[in-house]
């Protein structure tokens, strides 16, 4: 039976954890969407055709972590018809049978909006640069913490397809919690929805 989780929220709030333990947890395929936009984004040339033409070897791209494939991802991201080119996979991977988290920006509202369950996960940005760039290494927290908040700006703000929580999606907010913490909390909202 399909089953679809959608986990939503800004940059480095926890999400990926989240989605990962979940799909662990219950059994489920996982789909961390932002690799879609990363690897268009570091492919070079026309992003519409290279969301168009993206293949396995662009995902297992080695680079598609660093700060650099971020930023570019939430560039690229801003154009309707690289979204529009990404909708038809994310939805299949949506429908499968067994169950499907899928983590991203607009999974609750654009990609999935009939998801079983949607949890938005946020955090402050000054935790999620601490977050990031204990995670990467990269530069330094001030040149971190102004890149996490550009990248909130650029993708709340985006005419298509903004980052917002859906209206029925259920809040969690990372900011004082442990991951151990915010993943039990996820566990136990999943459980009772399967019950
Ligand atoms: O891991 P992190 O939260 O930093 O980023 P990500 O999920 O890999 O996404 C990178 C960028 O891709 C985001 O800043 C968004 O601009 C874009 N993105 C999007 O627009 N829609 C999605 N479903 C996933 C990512």
């Amino acid at each position: 039976m399909p089953f679809t989780i959608a986990i939503d929220g800004p940059a480095a709030a926890g999400k990926g954890t989240i989605s990962r333990a979940l799909a662990q947890e219950f059994g489920f395929a996982h789909l961390d969407t932002g690799l879609l936009y990363r690897a268009v984004g570091m492919k070079g040339g026309d992003p519409v055709q290279a969301a168009q033409s993206l293949s396995p070897d662009d995902l297992a791209r080695p680079d598609l972590r660093s700060l650099a494939a971020g930023v570019a991802a939430s560039r690229v991201a801003t154009i309707p018809q690289v979204r529009a080119a990404l909708v038809a996979f994310q939805r299949d991977f949506a429908a499968r049978e067994g169950g499907a988290v899928l983590d991203g920006r607009d999974i609750g509202t654009v990609i999935c909006p009939e998801a079983d369950v949607k949890i938005f996960v946020t955090a402050s940005a000054e935790v999620r640069a601490a977050r990031r760039f204990a995670e990467t290494g990269e530069g330094t927290f001030a040149e971190v913490l102004e890149q996490v908040r550009a990248r909130d700006a650029r993708d709340m703000g985006r005419a298509y397809a903004p980052l917002r929580p859906a209206e029925d999606a259920m809040i969690l907010d990372t900011t004082d919690l442990s991951i151990d913490a915010a993943v039990a909390k996820a566990c136990a909202l999943i459980a009772a929805r399967l019950t």
